[in-house]
């Protein structure tokens, strides 16, 4: 399984579980606007029953080997603060993967998707040995840009009207990583 749990300073990330979907209903509640803004879903009002259907199904397509999701969970309480996950995990041959997270709002600006981030990315390249790294940007989302950006991501380029969001078509920023990109670990080592 792909979703070891990551200890950072102030989160800790782990697999879902179906005790879980009460939280994720409950944050993705507090969330929908900035959700349905920037992803263009939580617009319809959410149930447990889609919270607990989707725990099921990030389960199944991490059992596949088809991308790894994880919770976000405060250290300190224990609450659910977002989702990170790591998609389009193909065979390993190609070692590339699509980095994808939500923070819930009410716990935005405190550094969580910067720190959840590092430890997807960290455990991206040194325990699944990825070889790349990529993201989807909408242009408007300058948070987000901010937080690849901090993450060690380049800009590589935009695909223009590729998405539709919210009845409009918008252009896609395309973000990358490579293994290489990232700093030498103390000692010298990269990852
Ligand atoms: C994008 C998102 C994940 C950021 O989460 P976060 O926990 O607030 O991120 P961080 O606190 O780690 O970093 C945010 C950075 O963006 C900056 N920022 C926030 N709003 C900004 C804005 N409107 N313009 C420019 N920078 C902005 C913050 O100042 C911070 O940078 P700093 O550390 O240099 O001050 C969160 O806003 C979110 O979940 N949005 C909705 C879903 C989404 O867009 N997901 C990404 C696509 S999958």
């Amino acid at each position: 399984m792909a979703e070891d749990v990551l200890e950072g300073r102030r989160l800790v990330l782990r697999a879902l579980t179906d005790a879980d979907a009460p939280a994720l209903l409950e944050a993705v509640t507090a969330s929908r606007d900035a959700l349905h803004r920037r992803l263009g879903w939580a617009a319809a009002d959410a149930t447990l029953a889609g919270e607990a259907a989707f725990v099921a199904a990030a389960r199944a397509a991490g059992a596949a080997g088809a991308s790894a999701t994880w919770g976000l969970f405060e250290a300190k309480g224990g609450a659910l603060a977002g989702v990170a996950a790591l998609k389009e995990l193909g065979p390993a041959e190609r070692g590339h993967a699509r980095l994808a997270l939500w923070v819930r709002t009410g716990r935005t600006d405190r550094g969580f998707a910067t720190e959840a981030g590092k430890l997807v990315v960290d455990h991206a390249f040194r325990r699944l040995e990825l070889r790349r790294l990529s993201a989807r940007l909408d242009p408007a989302n300058r948070a987000f840009r901010r937080v690849l950006k901090k993450l060690g991501f380049r800009y590589e380029g935009c695909l223009r009207a590729d998405k539709r969001l919210n009845g409009r078509w918008i252009d896609q920023e395309c973000w990358g990583m490579l293994r290489e990109d990232r700093a030498p670990a103390k000692g010298g080592k990269k990852a």
